[in-house]
């Protein structure tokens, strides 16, 4: 296949573009220098290649400064999302848009299937579901994947490579106990997002590692993994940080339509966290 990857110097974006690469696919990166932002640019790039596959990995992603900055972050993750769909309906290629666990409010006291009905309850969220829903309407040979507590070699910072910082530092950590979720290791989801783009099963899917936790619990975790003291991750409350963004408590996403196709689940998260600390104890540079 022709595949190209937009954001692709980012967490998940790498790992989509080694994982096609390593499958032998025609592979076509993209990051900042093509601007999902800019329509024309975008139908300049890809129109001539021709592909067959589109994986919009391209966003923005700090979700406190989505809140701060509404009109710069929708920019990228609504109207940038709506360029790269328009392009692939008019070279009639599927697309792969990456969406978020933040389309909903985390108050419904269970995981999150893919029949639920999303409410989200920030800025971040929202646009991520205006994107999904412009996208679905725009374009027919969509797969709209929500994920979670990414952790990535590449991309920008993530929660699991700060702890095992800190941690290393000697810092006392305050983590909160009251925001839950599925740690998602990003190599795992590109591989199962390749395995889902080959059933020309178009729709909304739900993929994270399996298994839940709490992010003191994982802080508490990635101690243990370092033999470390877990008492060194003392629970604060969300609330307590005072960040603009307010955040779904508990938004674990049941992998439903996954298992609905027969498809093989993602491990437990506990499996690639100890893999991903002990690459980057490895070297310490990996930590910043
Ligand atoms: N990280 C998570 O925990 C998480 C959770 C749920 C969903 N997601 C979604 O998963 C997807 C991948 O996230 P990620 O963690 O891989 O993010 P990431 O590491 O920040 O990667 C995003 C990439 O897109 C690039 N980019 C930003 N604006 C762009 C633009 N206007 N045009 C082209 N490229 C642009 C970024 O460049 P710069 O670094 O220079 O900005 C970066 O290389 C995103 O859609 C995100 O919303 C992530």
């Amino acid at each position: 296949m022709r595949v190209v990857v937009l954001g692709s110097e980012g967490q998940l974006g790498s790992e989509v573009a080694e994982a096609c690469a390593s499958r032998g696919h025609e592979l076509h990166p993209f990051d900042r220098e093509l601007d999902i932002v800019d329509g024309r640019a975008v139908r300049e790039a890809l129109l001539p290649l021709c592909p067959d596959l589109v994986f919009n990995c391209a966003a923005f992603t700090d979700v406190d400064e989505a809140e701060r900055r509404p009109l710069e972050s929708a920019r990228v993750n609504f109207l940038g999302a709506q360029n790269v769909a328009l392009a692939c309906r008019e070279m009639d290629c599927s697309l792969v848009f990456i969406s978020t666990d933040y389309v909903f409010d985390g108050r419904a006291g269970r995981p999150y299937n893919e029949f639920d009905e999303p409410h989200p309850v920030n800025f971040y969220g929202r646009s991520k579901l205006a994107a999904e829903r412009s996208i679905s309407s725009l374009l027919q040979r969509h797969y709209i994947i929500r994920t979670q507590w990414l952790f990535g070699k590449r991309g920008r910072g993530n929660f699991v490579r700060t702890i095992t910082r800190k941690a290393r530092e000697g810092d006392v950590l305050r983590v909160v106990a009251d925001e839950y979720g599925s740690p998602t290791c990003a190599s795992d989801l590109a591989q199962a997002l390749l395995l889902l783009a080959e059933t020309g099963q178009f729709g909304i899917y739900h993929l994270t590692n399996q298994g839940e936790c709490s992010r003191l619990e994982l802080a508490r975790e990635i101690l243990e993994i370092m033999g470390l003291d877990e008492e060194r991750a003392q629970p604060i409350l969300y609330e307590e940080l005072g960040l603009p963004c307010e955040r779904p408590p508990y938004a674990p996403l049941d992998n439903f339509c996954l298992r609905l196709l027969g498809l093989p689940p993602l491990r437990h998260y506990r499996e690639p966290l100890r893999e991903y600390v002990e690459w980057l104890l490895e070297d310490p540079r990996r930590l910043y």
